[in-house]
């Protein structure tokens, strides 16, 4: 890698870093504003996944040698887009969050082709825990209220054991 695409490289491992701490207040803020007991549930777990990602990104960014500083501009772009999420419909509100999605899981995956072998189960965990969450939506629109949820629930554990 050269000098250039290594500071790049880093400024968008930073900024997946500060995506999770948009996500984490995001995600409480809508376990906060949902009324249905089971659906906000399933939001403070998605919450917790984003700490658990969260705290690993931080790890790698300070590795590298970035900015671990929580930014305020991410975390209070999740608290002020709840209610545009909050406010719809819940299968609208899946299909949006489903695709929103997509370009995520794409560029998460990018970083991980490109990062040394070292911080490859980092990069992993990162893209995959967008995946899950993409299932969650994607099993709420099917009818699979029911088991929506495991798949970020079986991912939180594996962080806890590793
Ligand atoms: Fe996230």
């Amino acid at each position: 890698m050269s000098a250039h695409q290594r500071t790049d490289f880093l400024s968008r491992v930073e900024r997946a870093y500060q995506g999770e701490i948009y996500g984490e207040a995001l995600y409480n803020g809508l376990a906060e504003a949902i009324t249905d007991r089971s659906r906000s549930d399933k939001w403070r777990l998605l919450a917790e996944l984003e700490a658990v990602t969260k705290s690993q990104m931080r790890a790698l960014v300070e590795k590298l040698g970035g900015d671990t500083r929580e930014s305020e501009v991410f975390r209070q772009k999740g608290v002020d887009n709840v209610a545009k999420y909050s406010s719809l419909a819940w299968q609208d509100f899946m299909a949006l969050y489903s695709r929103e999605l997509e370009p995520v899981i794409a560029r998460y995956a990018q970083l991980e082709r490109e990062c040394a072998p070292e911080d490859a189960a980092t990069l992993r965990f990162l893209t995959e825990h967008e995946v899950v969450t993409k299932v969650f939506c994607d099993l709420e629109l099917q009818g699979r209220a029911d088991v929506s949820i495991e798949p970020t629930r079986a991912l939180i554990a594996s962080a806890r054991k590793a």
